[in-house]
């Protein structure tokens, strides 16, 4: 399913796509800190960067992002919930990423797509390929170039959450439902070697980052040689 749709992508999604970064993960795993400091080296070295979050990022994604991470929102069908993060993801392509990527930046994206085909495809049960469809529709099969994974234990993560503050809605989910959500980023993973990559984020936090760094920079070695004129742009 996800060559197919793959194949039928636009082409320039294709290319730009390889500017495109996405970093997953379960709750409480550290990617939000790690993108951060991410963010902050490849300026430094010369890359000009947008780091968007999702749900967010827009007046209206970060609107749909309170509806559903708000505890008091209760209980949202799948199909609906599947419909608002895209709607959220949508409106942040259009709006953020897209003219971000024309006109050569790199874009950092802290969850995107794979998060609606684990949480929503994988742990709320609706098929895997229909998410991913959908996501292309919404995004005209703009997908990300390399993503990577930071993969820890949900009950350690959670607890981690829980030390900072109340959980959300999504966290507030069993502890079976963030098992799901693990196993079905490392099966996504095992599907698409070429593009995610797993870091596991139980290790220290500067061992965590110096991979992290390794694998980003070893993919915008090869972003240069494919995006044509776009390293030119990017770097002063
Ligand atoms: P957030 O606080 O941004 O999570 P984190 O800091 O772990 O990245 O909350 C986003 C929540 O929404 C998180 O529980 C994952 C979930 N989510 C989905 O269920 N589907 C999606 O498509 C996206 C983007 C996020």
């Amino acid at each position: 399913m996800a060559d197919q749709t793959r194949g039928s992508e636009p082409s320039l999604a294709g290319t730009l796509g390889q500017r495109f970064l996405s970093f997953e993960g379960t709750e409480g795993s550290g990617k939000t800190t790690q993108v951060r400091r991410l963010q902050d080296e490849l300026e430094r070295i010369g890359w000009r960067t947008l780091l968007v979050r999702e749900p967010g990022g827009t007046e209206l994604s970060e609107r749909v992002r309170t509806l559903l991470l708000d505890p008091a929102t209760g209980v949202v069908a799948p199909w609906a919930e599947l419909a608002l993060y895209v709607a959220a993801r949508a409106q942040l392509v259009a709006e953020k990423i897209r003219p971000a990527l024309e006109s050569g930046h790199l874009v950092l994206a802290d969850r995107y797509g794979d998060s609606s085909v684990v949480y929503q495809g994988v742990a709320r049960g609706i098929p895997v390929g229909e998410v991913e469809q959908l996501n292309d529709w919404a995004t005209s099969g703009l997908r990300p170039g390399l993503t990577v994974l930071f993969d820890l234990d949900p009950e350690v993560g959670l607890s981690r959450v829980s030390s900072r503050g109340s959980r959300d809605r999504l966290e507030s989910e069993p502890l079976e439902f963030h098992h799901k959500v693990r196993n079905g980023y490392l099966a996504l993973a095992a599907r698409s070697p070429e593009r995610v990559r797993v870091l596991d984020a139980s290790r220290p936090e500067e061992e965590v980052w110096g991979e992290l760094l390794s694998i980003v920079l070893a993919h915008l070695e090869t972003v240069g040689s494919e995006t044509a004129g776009s390293k030119e742009t990017t770097r002063p």
